[in-house]
């Protein structure tokens, strides 16, 4: 992005609590941002991102999940009516399909709980601590068609302390993805 004329849109999917959108519709709304949330889309009905999502202002669907490419297919029409230059995951629980990843064409970013490579996939905290790992963190990365696979874009780690447990550290890193998701964007948009 040599010279910056306006805002880039980005869409979410999220699957449930969406913080981590709360925290980026937070972000996208300060001046200096260099992005706007036009779009979310939920496979769960019931998100409560969601609801953020129609306090906000913000376009949003929720897509029941009958199969994979029954909601793929419904939110790539959506996605298309728009101009979007980004696709973000935040707390996205299903795996997206390269069928689908080809056929929308933009980037697509995801926010993970773990200082990936190691990781990847679902309990990473459960993981981290088992391993009596002195570290853990959150990570941003493209996504391509290999699961928590992509370049990573940005990533910051918090010390695991000997009374952590899975809700404290969950909540630790949880405080460390609302902080990096909007850096991690904007790096990425101005590195287009
Ligand atoms: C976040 O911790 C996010 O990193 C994780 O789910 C949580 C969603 O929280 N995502 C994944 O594990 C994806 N593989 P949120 O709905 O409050 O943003």
């Amino acid at each position: 992005m040599e010279k910056y004329l306006g805002k880039k849109n980005i869409a979410i999917f999220i699957s449930g609590r969406g913080s981590n959108l709360k925290s980026l519709i937070k972000y996208s709304k300060k001046k200096k941002s260099l992005f706007k949330i036009i779009l979310v889309i939920s496979n769960n009905t019931k998100a409560d991102g969601l609801k953020y999502a129609t306090k906000s202002n913000i376009k949003n669907f929720g897509i029941k999940y009958r199969s994979k490419s029954y909601f793929e297919n419904r939110s790539l029409k959506l996605l298309k009516q728009q101009n979007l230059d980004l696709l973000c995951l935040a707390g996205f629980m299903k795996i997206l399909s390269y069928s689908f990843i080809r056929k929308f064409s933009k980037p697509i970013l995801n926010i993970h709980p773990s200082l990936l490579p190691k990781y990847k996939g679902l309990n990473t905290h459960l993981k981290a601590l088992r391993n009596n790992d002195k570290f853990a963190g959150a990570s941003v990365h493209k996504v391509n068609q290999k699961l928590d696979s992509g370049k990573i874009i940005l990533q910051k780690k918090v010390k695991i302390l000997k009374k952590d447990n899975i809700k404290s550290l969950e909540k630790k890193v949880l405080k460390i993805e609302h902080e990096i998701y909007p850096k991690a964007i904007e790096k990425f948009l101005t590195s287009l």
